[in-house]
């Protein structure tokens, strides 16, 4: 079945949602999801950004919703524009008529149309892996025992954990916008993830770390006792889904915050750029096993992407060589179609498709071999500045 063989005739879409839809939305999304999914998803779910929430409507009623929500990102240093997907919805008597996929496709172009360079996906089906969105990322993921000797050497009696308040959002923005891979967020993200206190789709805690009088790092944590999609006599865990500055401060608050809450354990993810919280992890005698960053990726425009990513390339092979290379895309920005290829003078390398190119740019969490084919003196070069940064979402969850 092509995505379009079985789509009603009387449907209008995708488009954006229209002003007077809001409880046409409401009403879909509640019964595919669940009735507070406006007031958890408040960044994607708010007027000025209903032109990115993506909609197909069959007579008096919308099938099927894909939102975005848009902002520029740090990738250690490069400024790009990343765009989150979420609140895919087709509902039940519709599905399997290619509306998903019409809408998801509608959500490349728009988020293309809008200047954005990747997309994340908080979700891993074959709805996206079928247009190229793969698990990227050499993330490592901690199992920290709660009373183990490990976690007991992470404590820093001079340091004190303290919830966050709204008053604090200030502090807290403050040491994000250090943290080197990172959504470049508005204030009003904070006050949203705050004021609904869902992050990551769970209800949520913010935790700021206190050395004397100045704050230096702080932690969002999944509230132990609300995680979703667990028995309710599962053991307690901890989940901290964003975590920001002082990384001694980070590590001594998960004993503190263990305690806290009477959890068992915490699941600790780190991303492949924070070395410094890896390597205190490593030094207590914590292990790790790798993950991919939450969800999924696809590149919307490569060659702005890697435009934008110049500088980050030219670090590490060099600017003469970094400024002679081309990026191209055989379709336009959005597409799901076509391959990629880089030029460098005479020698140029190829990258099959969009499932090809996300793990070869992100890192695959399996092999990395078999991406690309052509000249291998090229290939070998850029492996050397790759794999670029991923980001996490934290309270940028959709
Ligand atoms: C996921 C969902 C939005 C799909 O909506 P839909 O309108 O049925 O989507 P489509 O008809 O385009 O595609 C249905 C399936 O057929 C597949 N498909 C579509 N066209 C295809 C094609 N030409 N060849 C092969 N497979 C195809 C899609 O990949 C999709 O697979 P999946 O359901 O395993 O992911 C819908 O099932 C839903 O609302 N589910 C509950 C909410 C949910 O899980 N949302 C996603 C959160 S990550």
């Amino acid at each position: 079945m092509t995505a379009d063989t079985h789509r009603s005739v009387t449907h209008d879409g995708p488009r954006a949602l229209a002003p007077d839809e809001w409880p046409l939305l409401d009403r879909l999304v509640s019964e595919v999801f669940r009735p507070e999914m406006f007031h958890d998803y408040p960044q994607l779910f708010t007027e000025a950004n209903r032109p990115n929430l993506r909609v197909i409507r069959d007579g008096d009623r919308l099938v099927t919703h894909v939102g975005i929500v848009t902002r520029p990102a740090t990738l250690l240093g490069c400024a790009v524009t990343v765009a989150a997907m979420g609140a895919v919805a087709t509902a039940q008597e519709a599905r399997g008529r290619g509306f998903g996929s019409a809408c998801v496709q509608d959500a490349f172009d728009h988020a293309a149309s809008r200047g954005a360079h990747l997309m994340y996906i908080s979700g891993g089906r074959d709805l996206y892996l079928r247009v190229g969105c793969r698990p990227v990322g050499n993330d490592r993921r901690y199992d920290i025992v709660a009373g183990s000797s490990s976690a007991e050497r992470l404590r820093r009696p001079n340091l004190l954990v303290a919830p966050a308040s709204p008053d604090d959002i200030e502090t807290l923005s403050t040491i994000h916008s250090t943290e080197p891979v990172r959504f470049v967020r508005p204030r009003e993200d904070w006050v949203r993830a705050m004021d609904c206190t869902i992050v990551m789709n769970t209800p949520s805690d913010f935790w700021l770390v206190r050395d004397r009088d100045e704050s230096i790092a702080y932690l969002v944590v999944h509230r132990p006792d609300r995680l979703r999609n667990r028995p309710a006599d599962a053991p307690r865990l901890l989940r901290p889904v964003e975590v920001g500055g002082d990384r001694e401060a980070v590590a001594a608050a998960i004993p503190a915050l263990l305690d806290h809450y009477g959890a068992q354990a915490a699941e600790v993810h780190v991303v492949a750029t924070d070395r410094r919280l890896a390597s205190l992890l490593d030094a207590v005698g914590e292990t790790y096993r790798s993950e991919a960053t939450s969800g999924t990726v696809r590149v919307i425009d490569f060659p702005g992407l890697m435009e934008r990513m110049r500088p980050f390339i030219g670090a590490r092979i060099g600017e003469a060589e970094a400024s002679m290379l081309h990026f191209e895309a055989d379709e336009r920005p959005g597409s799901a179609r076509g391959g990629f290829t880089v030029r460098h003078g005479s020698a140029s390398i190829r990258i099959a498709s969009h499932g090809e190119l996300s793990q070869w740019l992100f890192g695959a969490p399996l092999t990395l071999s078999g991406l690309v084919t052509g000249d291998s003196r090229l290939a070998a070069m850029l492996s050397r500045a790759l794999p670029l940064p991923t980001l996490w979402y934290g309270i940028n969850y959709v």
